[in-house]
Order: C-alpha cells, then structure tokens, then sequence
C-alpha cells in the first residue's frame, strides 16, 4: 500500500547524492542534469566544446541555492585519462561519493551515410565517442560508484538498435555495443548493488536529430511515430529520474526504450 506523505519537508528522492551526466551542456543531457538536480541530486555538469553552455546549466541549477550544487568539467569522453580526471573533479568537488553516472555524450555523422558510403574516419570518431567513451565511463564508474545502494549506471543508446534504419549503421553499431556491455558489466556488478541499465531514446527534437536533416526528412521520422510528434529532451529525462532513484533498484541490466512507439 502506498505510504501517505507526512509533511511537505520529505528529502528529495535523490537528496545530495553526487550525479555526473556526460554531455549536459546542452540536448537530452542537459535536461537530465536539470530534472536530476531538481530530484535532489548534485551535479556535474560535463562538455567537451561549448563551455558557456555547460555553465549556464550549471548556472540555472545553483540560483537558488547557498552552496554550489553543480559543478562543470571539461572531459573527452573518448580519452580514458580525461574521464578518470572526470570522476576525480567529482569527488573533489563535493567530497562525497559517487553515487550516479548517466553517459549521453554522444555524436553521429549528419551526412547519414550508407554503410557502402561511410569513410574510416568518421567510423572511429563516432566509436571513439558513442563506444570507447560509454567503456572509459562505464569503467570508472564500476570501480568508483558508491556500493551498497543508490549506485545508478546509466548509459543512453538509441531505438535504432531495434529500427535498424539505412543511414545510420556506424552510429547504430556503437550504440549496440554499449547495449551489450551494459548487460554484462550488470552481472559483472553483482554484490555491490549498483544497477547498468540503457536508455534508448527514439526521435528526440536537439541538434543531434536535426544535423543534416531537410523539414521533409524530419516530417517522414515523425510520420514513423504512433504519438505523432518527435520526443522531446523531457520524455527521456523522467525516464532517467526514475532509474536514478531507489524505486528503480530491481530494473537491471535492461533495455529501456522511450521512443513514443517508433519501434
Ligand atoms: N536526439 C536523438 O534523437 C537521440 C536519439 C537516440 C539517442 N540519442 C543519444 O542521446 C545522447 C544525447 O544526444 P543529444 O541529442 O542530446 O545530442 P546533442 O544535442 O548533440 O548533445 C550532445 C552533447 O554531448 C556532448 N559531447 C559530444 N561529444 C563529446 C565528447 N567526446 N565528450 C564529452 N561530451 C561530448 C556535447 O558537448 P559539446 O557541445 O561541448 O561537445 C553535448 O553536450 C547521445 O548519446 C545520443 O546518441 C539521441
């Protein structure tokens, strides 16, 4: 039976636990960091370019508060050396453990290549960054997450693992990667109580759907979609809230796609 609330002052579900989301300056990322900060979490926000962006997310989530609840670190997701010094700022930061990671940083190739078409280099940067960086994070945070409870991995994917769509196989392919690691590094974690889990978003409305993409390529994706429209950063972000929180502790080593009934 479902408790009653016994006053307003209840801590937040996430109250002071220490988050860091990859690639949060701005997209799905940036609207995690947001929704996690308002669940009670502490944040580090990470970016590799835009450092403005990263800090006014940072800004938007320490405005009302006396002490700094969000940090902001520059770390390439694909240099194992970076992501270590990712997790040591962290720590630094808020002298407390680890107790969340969420890995969205991610890339694609806007020119949607054919798989015939796709060049060797833009194969590596896009395993580089969505495969190699979602490991050098995945790692760091298996050795280092808080054990006993609240440890969250989360590792954003993509529904194209399932749609399986012409254009997107390098990007596809990274992503299946991570999705099979996932599943593994779960059971590897065993005893420790932290949960790995994917989140695969479908056709989410940020600069990384729209790289590349004519207003008639975007209207046949949202013709794809039963709900009609495209996802926004929002309908990813509570998914993640909620696998982030200790109602979420028995969802492990899954799959979750959230996709408005793309595939
Ligand atoms: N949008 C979609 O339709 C969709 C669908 C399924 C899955 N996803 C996945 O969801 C995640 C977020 O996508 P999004 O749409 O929010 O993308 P986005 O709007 O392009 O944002 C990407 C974020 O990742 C950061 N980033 C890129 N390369 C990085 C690196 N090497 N190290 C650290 N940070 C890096 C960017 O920071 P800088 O600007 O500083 O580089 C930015 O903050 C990705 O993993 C993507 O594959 C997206």
């Amino acid at each position: 039976m479902a408790a009653i609330p016994q006053s307003q002052s209840q801590p937040l579900p996430l109250q002071d636990r220490v988050a860091i989301v990859t690639g949060s300056s701005r997209g799905i990322g940036r609207e995690i960091a947001l929704h996690l900060a308002s669940l009670g979490a502490r944040l580090v926000i990470n970016y590799t370019s835009d450092s403005a962006q990263a800090h006014a997310v940072a800004a938007q989530i320490n405005a009302n508060s006396a002490t700094p609840r969000a940090v902001v670190v520059q770390a390439d997701v694909s240099d194992p050396a970076q992501v270590k010094s990712l997790f040591d700022s962290a720590q630094r930061a808020f002298d407390s453990p680890l107790h969340i990671l969420v890995n969205s940083a991610g890339v694609n190739d806007g020119a949607y290549p054919s798989v015939a078409d796709t060049t060797v280099e833009s194969f590596d940067r896009i395993f580089a960054v969505n495969a190699r960086g979602a490991f050098a994070c995945a790692r760091e945070a298996a050795n280092r997450l808080k054990r006993g409870g609240g440890g969250r991995i989360i590792l954003l994917t993509t529904s194209l693992v399932a749609a399986l769509k012409p254009g997107y196989g390098a990007y596809t392919a990274s992503k299946a990667a991570v999705e099979a690691m996932a599943k593994i590094l779960a059971k590897e974690l065993k005893g420790t109580q932290i949960t790995a889990n994917c989140v695969a978003p479908g056709p989410i409305a940020t600069e990384l759907f729209f790289e590349g993409k004519t207003k008639e390529m975007v209207d046949r994706v949202v013709d794809t979609i039963p709900l009609g429209r495209l996802g926004e950063t929002k309908d990813v972000a509570s998914v993640i809230g909620f696998l982030a929180t200790d109602a979420a502790e028995w969802v492990n080593g899954q799959i979750l796609r959230v996709n408005g009934g793309f595939v």
